[in-house]
Formats: C-alpha cells, structure tokens, sequence
C-alpha cells in the first residue's frame, strides 16, 4: 500500500533473515521507506546483511551501539543521505549473563553493567544522538523492543528482565521531552516469545514459547506480525500514539490461565 512513501529512518539489530529488525526493515520497504541499516561491527562479519540490505537497497553502517563515536558517524551518514529522518528501530538486545550461564542470585556486575549499556542504555544513546543533530522529521517515530519480563517473573530471564525496565523506563522518560519539543513519539513493542537468536539464547525460552502460545487467546505474534506493528507505528496512522508500551503478543499479558494450559497441567498429573 506504500503506507511508509517518502519516509526515511534507521534500523539497528539484523543479524539474519530471523531477526526482528530483518522482518520489520523487508516490510518498511514494501511500504516504500528508505534506511539505513546497521549492526554492531562482530555482527557484521558475518556478512548476512549484505543480502537484506541488496534485496532493500540500503546502505549499511557499523555502529556498535553503546558507543557514542560511532552513533554520531552512523547519524552522520543517515543524514548525508536523507537530510532528516522519520523513524529509528532499535531491535538490540544482549546479556552476558544470559550468554555465560550465569545464574541471577550470582550476578556477575561487570556483565550486569555491559548488558544493560547494550540492551537499555544504548536506547538513550541513540536517542540522544537524534536530539544532540536535532535530525528528526516532526511527527517522526521512534521504536524499541521489549518484552513482559519487564513486568513479571520469567526466571531465566535473568538480567535482561531488569534491561527491558530500564529500557522502558527510558522510552517514557525521554519520549516525554520527544514529544514536547520535538512532535515526535516514542514507544516499545512488547513481543511474544520469538524464535530467534536473541531469543533462544535465553535458558527455558521453548517452554515461555509454548506456554505463551498457549495461554494466548490469539496464539503468539511472530516476527512478521511484529515487523507489521511496527511499519504501522511507523506510519503516519499512530501520530499520537506515545510513551506506551504496546503489547504485541496474541492477549496474553492479559490472561490469568487458559484452560488448555489446565487440562494439559491436569492430565500430567493424572499420567504421574
Ligand atoms: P537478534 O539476535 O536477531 O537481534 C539482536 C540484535 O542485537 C543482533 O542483531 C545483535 O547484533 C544486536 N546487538 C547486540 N549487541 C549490540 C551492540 N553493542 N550494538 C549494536 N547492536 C547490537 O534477536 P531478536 O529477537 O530479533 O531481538 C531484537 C529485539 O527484540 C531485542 O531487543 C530483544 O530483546 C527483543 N525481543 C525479543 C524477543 C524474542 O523472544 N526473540 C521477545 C521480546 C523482545
């Protein structure tokens, strides 16, 4: 429908075709966006990108999020480009502690403070550097991603549940002055459970899918239904959607228990 014509952003977090940010940048060009894609340096050695950024036309720059040389370089280049921007995607997500196996009681602080620089802090970094060149279109949109575990207990989840309230507390917090003085919005996705590479590395992360999948009414959101969301958020049909936190996940951050999830609890009881 070409809903994104004319618009022009900057997408973070394709590492492969699974990815979040690799479904969500496909869809921002069917609608007729154009983007700059980029990805922390290590990632980009895997030379995945090259494939999405050739199907999408895109240029792509290395930026390792967390550093504010190369956001200013990357916004630079995106600048160059397009002159100002309508909306960034930031799709990041990375515990160490997660990654190593370190269990939450035995938090290892210096991972603590890496993950939450990557997963959080570096959505205040990227939105700063906007501000700071003061390069965003008025009724612009900025976007990050997040999931329930900023809300409730998912063991396993281990630190990054404490990034994702962090990170949301940031899209608040800094939206706020967004939308005052510059006319534009902020907002995270909370998404289902995804089969990716952020996702499966999070230990118990089959049975969250199951069980989401299950209790939702809807059944989980894929990645394709988040890369939907967010071309909408994107588009000029959410001006006044901001400082939310948007639940992408089929109903369920609204069950209690479904009663399929009773009945396969009840039957393996009986069967024990
Ligand atoms: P993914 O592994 O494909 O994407 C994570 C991305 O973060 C990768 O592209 C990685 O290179 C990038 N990244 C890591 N460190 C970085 C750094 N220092 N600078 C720049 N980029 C860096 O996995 P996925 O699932 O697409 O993750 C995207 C977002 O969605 C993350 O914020 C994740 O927490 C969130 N999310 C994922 C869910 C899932 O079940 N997969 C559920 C809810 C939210």
């Amino acid at each position: 429908m070409g809903i994104l014509q004319g618009k022009k952003g900057i997408i973070f977090g394709a590492l492969d075709e699974n990815s979040i940010a690799w479904k969500t940048a496909m869809r921002c060009h069917e609608e007729g966006a154009e983007f700059v894609l980029t990805n922390a340096p290590v990632a980009l050695r895997m030379g995945e990108i090259n494939k999405l950024a050739e199907d999408t036309g895109s240029e792509v720059v290395p930026a390792d999020a967390t550093s504010m040389e190369d956001l200013s370089n990357l916004f630079d280049v995106a600048i160059e480009k397009f002159g100002k921007i309508d909306f960034i995607l930031h799709s990041i997500g990375m515990s160490i502690n997660v990654r190593k196996g370190k269990h939450y009681t035995e938090m290892n602080y210096d991972w603590l403070t890496k993950g939450w620089d990557i997963s959080a802090v570096s959505f205040h970094k990227v939105m700063r550097t906007a501000w700071d060149k003061d390069c965003m279109n008025d009724w612009g949109s900025i976007l990050a991603l997040s999931y329930i575990a900023a809300q409730r207990v998912y063991p396993g989840y281990n630190d990054m549940a404490d990034n994702k309230a962090y990170l949301e507390s940031i899209a608040r917090s800094f939206g706020y002055y967004w939308g005052k003085e510059k006319k534009v919005r902020v907002n995270t996705i909370s998404q289902s459970p995804t089969a990716t590479t952020a996702g499966q590395g999070v230990s118990g992360f089959d049975g969250f899918l199951q069980i989401a999948d299950e209790v939702s009414p809807l059944g989980n959101a894929t990645a394709d239904d988040c890369a939907d969301l967010c071309v909408m958020m994107f588009s000029d049909f959410t001006k006044r959607v901001t400082l939310q936190n948007l639940y992408n996940d089929g109903g369920y951050s609204n069950m209690g228990v479904s009663e399929g999830l009773v009945n396969k609890f009840i039957n393996g009881l009986e069967k024990s």
